[in-house]
């Protein structure tokens, strides 16, 4: 089994290139299932989503007509959230009238997904769901967050690796990789 250490902490592989292949294509079924007569805007969550998002749709049925834009949002320091969510980089598109999808790398607190689902509705769109690589349901305070669409559950484990950092580092792991105790 693969292992990284990070600042301190001992990480090993949790899920393989190869099991996250079939989560990734399982997720685009159901959005290609789900969205077939719509044309959805896809809302990357920079910078941990651009690896999931890049697989996701690309794995889409070739007949969604769809279009991506990116919004970039900060609310994680270490491996600690501040509960503070900042807009760094705003939505550049219209999502007004849009069927909107957030592809997010994970849903751990559900406050990032709470308040951009919030400032999506407020901009008008007719529908916003959400696509997410990885979700800790344990960890859920908003109910509202609760992702539609789900790569992978884990429970409240720390993980890198497949566009999720620590600090900036280990997001181009191809695998992903749990914090050990
Ligand atoms: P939430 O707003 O509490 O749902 O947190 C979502 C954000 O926290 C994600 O987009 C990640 O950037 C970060 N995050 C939460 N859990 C992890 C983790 O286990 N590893 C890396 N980043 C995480």
């Amino acid at each position: 089994m693969r292992s990284i250490d990070e600042q301190g902490y001992h990480f090993e592989e949790w899920l393989t290139p190869e099991q996250i292949a079939k989560d990734v294509q399982q997720v685009a079924h159901q959005i290609s299932a789900d969205y077939k007569d719509k044309e959805p805007l896809f809302v990357i969550v920079l910078n941990g989503a651009f690896v999931f998002a890049a697989d996701l749709i690309r794995a889409l049925d070739p007949s969604i007509r769809c279009e991506e834009t990116f919004i970039r949002v900060s609310s994680y320091y270490g491996m600690q959230t501040t509960g503070q969510l900042q807009f760094i980089v705003p939505l550049q598109q219209v999502v007004e009238n849009r069927d909107v999808v957030i592809i997010e790398d994970i849903v751990d607190t559900g406050l990032t997904i709470h308040q951009l689902k919030a400032h999506l509705r407020g901009l008008g769109a007719t529908s916003v769901k959400t696509a997410t690589m990885l979700f800790k349901p344990e960890k859920l305070e908003y109910e509202d967050a609760r992702p539609d669409y789900v790569g992978h559950e884990i429970s409240e484990e720390f993980v890198i690796g497949y566009g999720l950092d620590f600090d900036g580092f280990r997001r181009n792991l191809d695998a992903i990789y749990k914090v050990k105790e």
